[in-house]
């Protein structure tokens, strides 16, 4: 029988830092933790081979067995974040550059080229070797690629990213007049000769065309995705194990779409601090969705996070500890893994927070670690049984509108993140709405309303999708700012959406940046209406509705908000962004008419319906993750699994409390 089964609950472990005498000790006091999977391996490349073509790989072989024979999983990580120093020293080609094209040095992390193929070869034989020693063992029950692609540094500026990214563009423009043509770079005298003239977007007196930076971050997306392709493809050869890598949020500009596409499951590092809680509920919503299969938190801090983010030192409320952790099963997630298992006692982190002190004595998250682990074990029944209920709206998140809103210059300080992550998103986690964070190629016909807010690029796919979506009879609520940038990150010629605006059954007639203070807005219900950063005015066409217009400014009485039904659905397009109030209760009005989603769990506390496998609603997961405490109302009475006690229709949870409860 398979004992190393979820959920988990566990750490990132660093035997080759300790003395080998260490090791049963570690294992010993993680079973007397509760951990059960340990995640391993992930920058030691110099222990696995000490010099080139030389590999060790006894360490790893002992500590994996010790851990299998404790009932312990493992997770497995691939070491390239940290390639050795025999490596960059006789092979520099693998080094990054900075975009002044100087090379990174050894010492830190990160600091290789994803393109170089001496790095991928060395890569390659590195992974084939690990893969092959490890690929067979049962507690092995996942792989992990690299470590956090793209954190630190994002972008190589090195003469290997040049050539590349010329090829990439070939590829993509056949021609390098095509590409003159596309990106209009007749301005400025910028028009290329052949694609060897295009240059990377290294310092410049003034800011680089826009087409040349939007398609830069997109090679470098893709770059990185690539290079984990190459992994995937090699431990796939001697392993059945699934594999992932661990991302992060989003501002390291690095495609998720992509870069999972090619992998068994999602995974995350989430780090906010205790106040911000609520900041994981966007991660582990687009982790569920995106492979429709448990995903996992890889790294989480157990007490401070320290070290490399120094101002990213928090201290855990009582409960906190214990809240994300059910936060993250409760949404879909099968593993929870603290970063890290014991603190290291030298090096760059020694201050981070970890479930063990150096010294070997457990730190302040014992208590709830503790009791996490009990109860996983206790209703992993429950957990395994049941999945999350299917979210009947979803919110669109773009990586090619992070990157296109990262080069600024569009609206002074928008910073897109935020915008989305404060306003759209947090307005259906507030008002207990379920939803499932979606991208540009998402699958969105089992939806009943798609937000797609700031998406700044509406792709031809997505369009084509969303139409046909529109005309099954689903909501689609698009903008503000969204769809003003073609495929080419150039505005439209034929009008400001392009040929969204024949869909929308509306013209952009004016846009302009709203004042500083907003400006008025006339929304029938809503007396306070303003709006603010971007005005896009609207002439309707016959059959369109107006549901907004401005009440002053530039182009009083126009229409700012249109309604457009089409086939047995209907969209509606923002053209400004409304006071975060007046949104608020717009939208979740508007969702409401098309998705009966009815909050039951108070602001701050997220109550997840949990669906067995015949379809039909078994229970609950409700948390606190503001640390107030709540009511919540149910359809009826049940059992709290971790209590054993009946839970009535109306219950309240303490401050960070959890209920599972069966119905
Ligand atoms: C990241 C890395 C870890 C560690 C932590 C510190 O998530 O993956 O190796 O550096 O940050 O918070």
């Amino acid at each position: 029988m398979n004992k190393f089964l979820p959920p988990y609950l566990g750490a990132a472990y660093y035997p080759e830092a300790w003395e080998r005498t260490e090791l049963e000790k570690d294992i010993s006091r993680m079973k007397e933790l509760g951990v059960n999977v340990v995640r391993i391996a992930e920058f030691a490349w110099i222990f696995m081979e000490p010099e080139e073509g030389k590999y060790d790989f006894e360490w790893l072989h002992r500590a994996v067995r010790a851990l299998g024979d404790a009932g312990i999983a493992v997770v497995i990580c691939t070491p390239t974040a940290t390639p050795p120093a025999w490596l960059t020293k006789k092979y520099p080609e693998v080094l990054a550059a900075m975009p002044t094209g100087q090379k990174f040095v050894h010492g830190a992390r990160r600091h290789y080229c994803p393109n170089s193929p001496v790095y991928r070869e060395f890569s390659n034989r590195i992974i084939t070797h690990l893969a092959r020693e490890f690929g067979k063992y049962p507690q092995v029950v996942a792989w992990q690629l690299d470590n956090e692609f793209s954190c630190h540094i994002n972008a190589c500026y090195c003469e290997i990213c040049e050539r590349e990214f010329r090829q990439f563009l070939r590829k993509i423009y056949r021609t390098v007049e095509n590409l003159n043509q596309c990106w209009g770079t007749g301005l400025w005298s910028i028009k290329f000769n052949s694609f060897d003239e295009i240059p990377l977007p290294k310092p410049a007196p003034a800011m680089h065309h826009p087409s040349l930076i939007f398609y830069f971050k997109y090679f470098m997306s893709h770059s990185f995705s690539d290079y984990a392709r190459e992994q995937v493809r090699i431990i796939r050869k001697y392993s059945g194990a699934p594999i992932t890598t661990n991302g992060m949020p989003p501002w390291h500009e690095l495609d998720y779409e992509d870069l999972f596409s090619n992998l068994d499951f999602a995974s995350n590092d989430l780090y906010y601090p205790p106040a911000e809680l609520w900041k994981w509920c966007p991660e582990l919503d687009w982790m569920r969705p995106i492979k429709k299969k448990p995903y996992w938190v890889m790294e989480t801090s157990a007490t401070g996070a320290g070290g490399l983010i120094p101002a990213a030192v928090f201290v855990h409320n009582p409960g906190a500890i214990r809240a994300k952790c059910w936060l993250a099963y409760a949404l879909g997630g099968e593993a929870v893994l603290f970063w890290l298992w014991r603190a290291h006692w030298s090096g760059q982190e020694m201050e981070h927070g970890s479930l063990v002190y150096a010294w070997g004595e457990p730190t302040l998250a014992e208590k709830e670690f503790r009791q996490v682990s009990k109860e996983i074990e206790k209703t992993r029944d429950f957990l395994i049984s049941t999945k999350p209920e299917k979210p009947l709206v979803g919110i669109h998140f773009s990586y090619p509108a992070l990157w296109l809103f990262n080069m600024g210059h569009l609206v002074p300080n928008f910073n897109y993140i935020n915008s989305w992550h404060e306003n759209y998103y947090r307005i259906l986690l507030d008002a207990g709405i379920s939803r499932d964070v979606l991208y540009p190629d998402s699958d969105i016909m089992d939806y009943k309303v798609v937000l797609s807010p700031f998406m700044a690029i509406v792709p031809k796919r997505t369009r084509n999708k969303m139409y046909e979506f529109v005309r099954n009879g689903g909501l689609w609520i698009i903008g503000p700012m969204s769809a003003f940038r073609n495929e080419h990150a150039t505005a439209f010629k034929e009008g400001a959406y392009g040929p969204l605006e024949k869909i929308i059954g509306a013209h952009i007639r004016h846009r302009f940046q709203a004042p500083p203070g907003g400006m008025k807005i006339n929304l029938a219900g809503y007396k306070n209406a303003s709006c603010s950063l971007w005005c896009d005015a609207f002439i309707p066409e016959k059959g369109t509705k107006v549901i907004a217009s401005y009440a002053d400014g530039p182009a009083k009485g126009m229409a700012a908000i249109v309604e457009r039904k089409t086939g047995k659905g209907k969209i509606i397009v923002l053209g400004t962004h409304l006071n975060r109030e007046v949104l608020s209760g717009w939208l979740v009005k508007e969702i409401k008419k098309y998705a009966s989603v009815e909050p039951e769990g108070g602001k701050g506390i997220i109550v997840v319906k949990r669906i067995g496998e015949k379809r039909s609603l078994e229970g609950i997961i409700a948390v606190d993750i503001a640390g107030k405490g709540g009511g919540i109302a149910l359809e009826k009475e049940g059992i709290e699994l971790l209590t054993g006690k009946r839970a009535g229709k109306v219950f309240s949870l303490p401050p960070y409390g959890v209920a599972v409860v069966k119905l």
